[in-house]
């Protein structure tokens, strides 16, 4: 496996993220394909290694937040972009894991035929996947259940449209009977039939980084075989907010530190953050922002940690959209800082 490994490294091109916390592997995927030969298979040669072809996302920017396994049983369109259109996604995965390794296609495509029973257990267990829960993790008296009814309201009339609808344990008919725990559950979710990808003004480096190699992706014979269609979209994917508390920082690049940011105008959120390690749930979460401490609130030693210093000046890490017509209506804040905290007491139970 070492030398294998060692072999392919060849035509494997990557890059460092931004900042930590991001991942890289679109642009990985798009510079280890300009690096095999233009033919069906994208054939490895000593050639296509030595001299890659030109690809703007060696300077382009286009790192995001992974899009998480839980949410995949709820989307006919994958990616944070939705660019994926069709076939099993976790076929693409494997497909795009193995060109950012350097991996022969011919060998890849008998190895997918062959096991073709396990790749199936691991599309079952992909959706099986479920969220974490909030009050698991802090208890059910983190979660004021009045308070985050009358977020519901909000998130009813300001946001289900985009994000889906959340039916919860306490509009059972019969919640009265039910336990704490029970009523925060979410006992139905309805998301779109069909993945929308929308526009809401969000960092567009992500979206137009698909653009620079879908047409490599499509023409692959492996592709085709796998029915995997890619479609570069303009916008990004509503995702649906199922464990969302636990998918700080926010937005595809990772641009927003918490939920107190998310809901501010995007000119009045933080312009820059120093992300750190959850190990300590007191300290290095925010359970009233929900998501990383800033400011005075950050511990200390985040501090000087360069390599998580999130700015949202440079290129690809803008935290600008979502706000006009979801907080900003005709120039006016539609939520007053104690709806918003109402909203955010129910995002937490989703
Ligand atoms: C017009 C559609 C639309 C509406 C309405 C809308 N959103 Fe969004 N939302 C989006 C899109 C699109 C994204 C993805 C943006 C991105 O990642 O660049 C998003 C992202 C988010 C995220 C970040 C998800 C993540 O994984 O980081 C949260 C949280 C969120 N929205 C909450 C809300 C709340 C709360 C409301 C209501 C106040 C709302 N949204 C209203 C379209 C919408």
């Amino acid at each position: 496996m070492m030398a294998n490994a060692k072999h392919a490294m060849k035509w494997i091109g990557a890059k460092e993220p931004t900042t930590l916390g991001l991942d890289t592997s679109l642009a990985q995927v798009a510079l280890s394909l300009s690096k095999r030969e233009k033919d069906d298979y994208a054939t490895r040669t000593d050639r296509s290694a030595r001299s890659p072809r030109p690809s703007k996302l060696s300077t382009m920017v286009s790192d995001s937040k992974p899009a998480v396994w839980w949410n995949v049983k709820y989307k006919n369109r994958w990616l944070s972009d939705g660019s994926i259109v069709s076939g099993n996604p976790v076929h693409t995965n494997f497909l795009w894991n193995e060109i950012g390794r350097g991996t022969d296609l011919r060998k890849l495509e008998t190895w997918m035929k062959d096991s073709n029973h396990q790749i199936e257990a691991l599309t079952a267990a992909v959706f099986a996947t479920k969220p974490p829960r909030y009050e698991k993790f802090f208890g059910v008296e983190a979660i004021d259940i009045e308070k985050a009814r009358r977020g519901q309201k909000h998130f009813v009339q300001s946001c289900q449209k985009c994000h889906g609808t959340y039916e919860k344990g306490w509009d059972q008919a019969e919640a009265n009977k039910l336990s704490t725990a029970k009523l925060l559950q979410n006992f139905k979710v309805t998301y779109h039939k069909k993945t929308p990808v929308i526009d809401v003004g969000t960092d567009p480096g992500r979206y137009l980084g698909m653009k620079e190699f879908s047409d490599d992706l499509n023409r692959l014979q492996i592709s085709k075989n796998l029915n995997a269609v890619v479609e570069p979209q303009k916008g990004y994917v509503p995702p649906p907010l199922e464990g969302i508390w636990s998918r700080w920082p926010y937005f595809h690049n990772n641009s927003v530190p918490n939920l107190c940011a998310l809901l501010t105008v995007a000119s009045a959120r933080p312009k820059t953050y120093v992300a750190g390690k959850a190990i300590d749930k007191k300290r290095d979460f925010d359970q009233e922002c929900v998501g990383y401490p800033i400011g005075d609130k950050a511990p200390e030693e985040w501090k000087s940690n360069k390599a998580y210093f999130y700015d949202t000046q440079r290129e690809g890490l803008s935290n600008s959209g979502h706000d006009e017509k979801i907080l900003v209506r005709e120039g006016k804040e539609i939520y007053s800082q104690t709806q918003k905290s109402e909203l955010i007491e129910f995002l937490k139970t989703l």
